[in-house]
């Protein structure tokens, strides 16, 4: 064998080997991911209220966040920030609720109507003034300008039923009563829609403390007589009524969740649900110390797998409910979920301020595709919260305003918002980091209402691309192009002076061999339309 062949030999040798062993290791070149979609099997609506804000009086999230008032220098529309509405806008909120969480069942709806306001107290949320300048009048022309529908939480903690009915007739009365007379001399002659009804909140806790059955006897109480009477609205189904549910796993909350729907497989005509709630924050646990940014990978991956626990809670509760209610009239209605972290050092304790990074992105990711695969019974959910407050879509300070990583995965979901699921099989892999071992790759996939394709494909690992093959029966695919998210570290965050850190970039695929492949990057969302 001459010299240069031996060389040669032995290049061969130890690239073969270097190779090998780039294959065999995950750690070096992980699997590429097989993701296969047939367009004819497809699963139940995806409905648009998954996409739901929550926004209640708490901090910064209405008071300066929503309401600026019509005399500020901040540009507005009868006091509400145009800035905010037009963003908001872009993301097609489908419903606000409001006005809390715990506040709801402190909230006297009089306070906040009329010339004159009364200033009250917010006992929950640092004792500070509430100065209700932004009452319903004001809650329904934010709806109204933000193109929405209000899911309105009623006080079933402190308030009477007769409070909460009235507060109904006010708002939906079109025939000439008292409370429709004084709605109309408040600027408002035509009854305001409420797409949804919210029965208490937290009864288990900041809504009263109550048992599961004294809360159920309460709640049959109110669904009776907090009427709805907007006369585009008298079919049953034309306003959802909300029930209290769990919020967590243990057997405190599986009793809960018997106990109200044990009653709703009984129910008679004179009371009935149309949703049952669920609360579940990412919290690892509380008080929440895990900071919302300049933290570590240990922190991203032990954040990313708690949330994942959503989907196991989703189980458990639609297993009781599926008990009771076969046919899954009931929606679960995830009404407070995201992640919970230490207020920012400075800020007010009690007003839940946390910044928002690129790991925050990817749990909302994470999230929204658990409840689009249970949408046979998930039919509604509400981050918590819109803004401010945290995990929110805006962050705002005076007059600036910026939209966070969170605020992006929303506008990229818009068109799951009420498509068909099609279920979608894949190989994840594993991510592990420590001692936590998560999916590397998560993906959903649905007919848009125009019929179109949507992919959605989430690379959780910080470290590695993943190499994504995207086999597609029932259509013939050509391309595909879209956007994804991500950012040069796990914790980049948006701020007033950099505000695009954390902005979605255009991903196209390319079909070779009748697949569509694409390279989706570390830490990362990524959705995809494809052409035909
Ligand atoms: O979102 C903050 C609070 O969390 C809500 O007011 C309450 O319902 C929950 O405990």
């Amino acid at each position: 064998m001459s010299a240069t062949k031996s060389i040669l030999l032995r290049c061969w040798l130890v690239y073969s080997v270097l190779v090998g062993f780039a294959l065999s290791s995950s750690f070096l070149i992980a699997q590429t991911v097989q993701i296969s979609v047939d367009v004819s099997q497809t699963g139940p609506k995806i409905d648009r209220n998954l996409f739901g804000q929550f926004a209640e009086h708490l901090g910064y999230g209405i008071y300066g966040g929503i309401w600026v008032g019509p005399d500020s220098p901040i540009p507005n529309t009868r006091g509400i920030r145009n800035d905010v509405v037009g963003a908001l806008k872009a993301i097609h909120v489908p419903n606000v609720r409001w006005p809390g969480g715990c506040f709801a069942d402190e909230y006297h709806w009089r306070n906040g109507i009329g010339p004159k306001r009364e200033v009250t107290l917010n006992p929950n949320w640092g004792g500070v003034i509430e100065p209700n300048t932004f009452g319903t009048h004001e809650f329904m022309d934010f709806i109204d300008q933000i193109g929405s529908e209000a899911y309105v939480s009623v006080n079933l903690g402190s308030g009477t039923v007769k409070e909460g009915a009235d507060w109904l007739e006010y708002m939906t009365a079109a025939q000439a009563t008292t409370l429709e007379q004084e709605r109309a001399a408040n600027g408002h002659p035509a009854p305001y829609k409420v797409a949804l009804l919210g029965l208490g909140n937290e009864s288990w806790d900041c809504g009263g403390n109550m048992t599961p059955e004294y809360y159920l006897d309460r709640m049959k109480v109110f669904t009776h007589f907090v009427r709805n009477y907007n006369p585009a609205q008298q079919d049953r189904d034309q306003m959802q009524k909300i029930a209290v549910g769990p919020g967590g796993g243990d057997q405190r909350w599986t009793d809960w969740t018997e106990t109200v729907m044990k009653a709703y497989g009984q129910h008679t005509w004179s009371w009935g649900i149309s949703g049952l709630s669920m609360h579940n924050y990412t919290v690892v646990k509380w008080p929440p110390a895990f900071k919302s940014f300049g933290f570590g990978e240990d922190e991203y991956a032990q954040i990313l797998k708690a949330t994942l626990e959503m989907d196991d809670l989703i189980k458990k509760h639609s297993a009781i409910m599926d008990k009771y209610d076969p046919r899954k009239k009931v929606a679960l209605i995830v009404d407070e979920w995201g992640a919970w972290y230490a207020p920012l050092p400075g800020s007010h304790q009690g007003f839940l301020v946390q910044q928002n990074s690129l790991r925050d992105a990817i749990l909302a990711a994470l999230n929204l595709n658990i409840f689009a695969r249970h949408a046979d019974r998930v039919r509604g959910a509400n981050i918590a919260q819109m803004i401010n407050v945290l995990q929110a879509m805006i962050l705002t300070e005076k007059e600036k305003m910026v939209l966070t990583p969170t605020y992006h995965v929303f506008k990229m979901y818009v068109p799951f918002q009420d498509s068909t699921f099609i279920p979608v099989t894949f190989n994840a892999g594993t991510y592990k980091h420590g001692e936590f071992t998560l999916p590397r790759v998560d993906a959903i996939a649905a007919k848009g209402k125009d019929g179109e394709l949507w992919v959605e494909i989430t690379n959780v690992d910080p470290n590695q691309s993943a190499e994504i093959e995207l086999s597609l029966a029932g259509i013939n695919a050509k391309s595909a192009s879209g956007e994804t998210l991500t950012a040069p570290k796990i914790d980049s965050i948006n701020t007033f002076d950099a505000p695009n850190t954390v902005v979605p970039k255009p991903i196209s695929a390319m079909v070779r061999g009748g697949k569509l492949t694409l390279k989706v990057e570390p830490k990362s969302v990524t959705v995809i339309s494809v052409e035909q």
